[in-house]
């Protein structure tokens, strides 16, 4: 489980799934005007300034994203950033490889998924995650960088 109370040095990792390098294009009413690279670059800018260390990775392809979290698994990471898109209703398979990690990690989704469709209700990586952030728009990246950073030692 990811209880982790401190992060240990290292990378944090940000992994968004499916269809969220289309933010900015993509329903905006719901996902927000950002593209993913300008989160990405303010997140760059906020994690340099409180000295901690970012890994971005983007997949539409489920295996890509289990290939990378194997990758960062065996580094160590220092903490996971992961909005999982659609792949949170139903991946079992990311839901097992995110569990072998042992540092924290947190959920984070731009809606709010239980104000949505019945279906995004349920969060396959909610159970073995710290925290969900759900709602916020980009701010819920921002926001988990903050609690990460406060983990750290
Ligand atoms: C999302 C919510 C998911 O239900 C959806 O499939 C996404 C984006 C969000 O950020 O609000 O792709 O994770």
């Amino acid at each position: 489980m990811n209880t982790q109370e401190q992060i240990t040095p290292g990378i944090i990792h940000v992994i968004n799934g499916p269809n969220l390098n289309m933010l900015g294009k993509r329903e905006p009413e719901i996902y927000g005007a950002l593209t993913l690279d300008q989160i990405n670059e303010e997140l760059k800018n906020r994690a340099d300034a409180l000295g901690l260390s970012l890994d971005f990775f983007q997949s539409n392809h489920e295996g890509e994203i289990l290939d990378y979290i194997h990758v960062a698994f065996e580094q160590g990471p220092a903490g996971v950033i992961i909005n999982p898109g659609a792949l949170t209703h139903t991946s079992v398979a990311l839901r097992d490889a995110i569990s072998m990690l042992s540092c924290p990690i947190v959920e984070v989704h731009l809606s709010n998924i239980h104000k949505r469709e019945t279906f995004r209700h349920t969060s396959m990586i909610a159970g073995i995650a710290t925290g969900q952030l759900t709602g916020f728009g980009h701010y819920g990246y921002y926001m988990a960088l903050d609690f990460l950073h406060s983990l750290a030692g």
